[in-house]
């Protein structure tokens, strides 16, 4: 049995920094948090090396006192609560007296402040936890200043796992963005190595601030204020109309009492309602503000406060969902579809799932159907539901040849919901999946064709324009020379948006086949195999409808792959259902 020690104390702190510190991102949060604590109506940080080496971060704040700056970076001391009770009732970002000694514990740090009843500024230097001075600061404007320098310098396991300048960039803007969002009335500035990324100027409006945050267009968004009710909750919300489709959840904030949360249920039930105007493979802009008693939502379950647990869960996802159908109906959008919105419906999408190989995995919980987290809409399968949707055993997928050569002789009997093709072989039924077969072939091709270097492109007479979220135009900088080599000759077109001259003859839409390519985080795991499959996830709509010769030729196409029977992203194209199989369905 191995013997217990009792951790130093220099290794208790490195390691509660590294929960509240993974990377320079999280040291953007804690100190934008603090500045917005502070009442600070102007944040600037200023960042070299993707803040690896410096993060700058001035605001105009409160600012601390001579006498509070003594107390800064020990482990929990904080102003924002007092006691115990306290907890039960946070109102400001920050609480645990955890980020400015995590922060001081991994890095070399000089923080500046002055208030309003002080002639001087002073300034405190701390490094790795050591406190290297105090002194008077030659500063006269009010609010704080925080220079945060060789960050994990004496944790190299962190510093080893942060990733190119590009990803830790993307997570910053992923990180500050909804705080430009909510604090709609707050100067951001954000640069790296001297260039503007974010600069937005004190705003009165919060559709003008979404707009030019998220560089979408105000013409299609929608605002609606809902006062407090009887509850004590008011919701602020704002959609996106049809327009705004990204092929992630990029544009959808969610906001708790001031405090940018996910939270899946909610997610999934909005999403949900988009559903039914939009594909499954588009997700909307959404940005949801609620304000509900302190009392009935708990903050303190996760070190970050990213997740938060709320009373009466259930009840909130139902009223939000309510109106978001409300408001895009009122536009004019859904009608009919919102009434065939059934428990049924949501059964369907919820439970019947064949398992995939998540190969190409966007997020950990996206998908063709979207699982409800809480599975809780409430509706007990029926017979023939639970007899039909039966797990992938009973699909038989049976070894490649064999299934090849049957798949030869298979004709075909009809198409299903233009989804997919009915071949009938033998005693068997085969299904395929004609957009899951589909991207299959168009990926082999394309790869096929990049590897030679032959890529036939369609030329366009007027370019395609695409404005870009912050993110994906840093990605677009990574990878437009890679875009140029499979076909898609590009440009920027201005300050948020680039021109598409051409693409791969075969893709279909070209600006989901874009934004799905500058949806990767992480640009490291881009190579050519991983761009043609995000490329033909665009490839074919599952909605086509196909004639008979087609329908035939895809299959034929199908058999010719090199791995025929899972699409580019781990999916089966082809299930079978047997004579035996229907039969026991039948009860036979
Ligand atoms: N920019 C700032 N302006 C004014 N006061 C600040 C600023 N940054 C930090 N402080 C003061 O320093 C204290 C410690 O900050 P720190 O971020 O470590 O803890 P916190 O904000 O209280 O809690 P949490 O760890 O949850 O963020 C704060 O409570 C606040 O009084
Ligand atoms: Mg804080």
């Amino acid at each position: 049995m191995a013997t217990i020690t009792i951790l130093p104390d220099h290794l208790i702190s490195k390691i509660a920094a590294g929960e509240v510190i993974e990377r320079p991102a999280s040291v953007i949060k804690e100190c934008v948090e603090n500045s917005l604590d502070a009442g600070a109506t102007s944040i600037e940080i200023h960042l070299k090396d993707a803040g690896k080496s410096l993060i700058h971060i001035k605001d105009n704040g409160t600012g601390i006192s001579q006498n509070d700056l003594e107390k800064l970076f020990f482990r929990h001391a904080t102003s924002k609560i007092k006691n115990e009770d306290d907890l039960s009732h946070i109102n400001s970002l920050g609480f645990r007296g955890e980020a400015l000694y995590s922060i001081g514990a991994i890095s070399d740090v000089t923080l500046k402040s002055k208030t309003l009843n002080q002639s001087e500024g002073w300034e405190i230097h701390v490094r790795g936890t050591q406190r290297l001075s105090l002194k008077p600061a030659a500063t006269t404007l009010n609010g704080t200043e925080i220079e945060i320098k060789e960050l994990f310098f004496n944790t190299p396991a962190r510093k080893k796992f942060l990733k190119s300048n590009t990803t830790e960039i993307n997570q910053i803007l992923n990180i500050l963005i909804p705080y430009t969002l909510l604090h709609y009335k707050t100067r951001f500035l954000l640069t790296h190595q001297g260039s503007p990324l974010i600069d937005l100027p004190t705003d009165e409006n919060l559709t003008k601030r979404i707009a030019q945050s998220l560089h979408i267009e105000e013409k299609y968004i929608l605002e609606k204020k809902y006062p407090k009710d009887q509850n004590d909750m008011a919701i602020q919300i704002v959609l996106g109309d049809i327009n705004i489709k990204r092929a992630r959840r990029d544009l959808q904030f969610l906001f708790i009492n001031g405090r940018p949360v996910q939270h899946k249920n909610i997610s999934f039930h909005l999403n949900q309602v988009y559903r039914l105007i939009m594909p499954p493979t588009d997700y909307p802009f959404f940005y949801v503000d609620i304000l509900i008693p302190p009392d009935d939502v708990d903050v303190n379950v996760h070190p970050t406060k990213r997740e938060v647990k709320l009373k009466d869960e259930q009840h909130l996802c139902m009223l939000l969902r309510n109106i978001t159908e409300e408001i895009l109906m009122k536009n004019g959008q859904i009608k009919e579809a919102a009434s065939s919105f059934s428990p049924a419906h949501t059964f369907k999408n919820t439970t019947i799932r064949i398992k995939e190989n998540k190969t190409d995995s966007l997020e950990p919980w996206e998908g063709q159907s979207e699982k409800s987290p809480n599975n809780n809409i409430p509706h007990s399968p029926s017979i023939s539901e639970q007899l039909f949707f039966i797990p992938e055993a009973n699909f038989h997928r049976k070894n490649k040849e064999n299934l090849q050569s049957r798949l030869q002789n298979a004709k075909f009997i009809g198409g299903f919901l233009n989804k997919y093709l009915l071949f009938e072989e033998n005693h068997s039924l085969l299904l395929i999946d004609q957009h899951a077969a589909a991207e299959r072939v168009n990926y082999e091709k394309f790869l096929n064709q990049i590897r030679k270097g032959q890529i036939e492109v369609q030329h366009l007479l007027t370019p395609i324009t695409l404005k870009l979220t912050p993110q994906e135009f840093l990605t677009f900088e990574e990878i437009k020379d890679t875009l140029e080599k499979i076909g898609f000759s590009n440009n920027q077109w201005d300050a948020t948006s680039i021109a598409i001259h051409s693409h791969p003859i075969f893709i279909k839409n070209i600006e989901r086949a874009i934004r799905n390519l500058l949806a990767e985080r992480s640009v490291e795991k881009y190579d050519m195999d991983a761009i043609a499959r995000r490329a033909c996830r665009s490839s074919v709509m599952t909605g086509d409808k196909l004639q008979d010769p087609e329908a035939e030729k895809l299959k034929q196409q199908l058999i010719e792959c090199f791995d025929p029977f899972t699409c580019p992203h781990g999916r089966p194209t082809v299930v079978e259902l047997t004579e035996d199989f229907l039969d026991k369905q039948f009860l036979r």
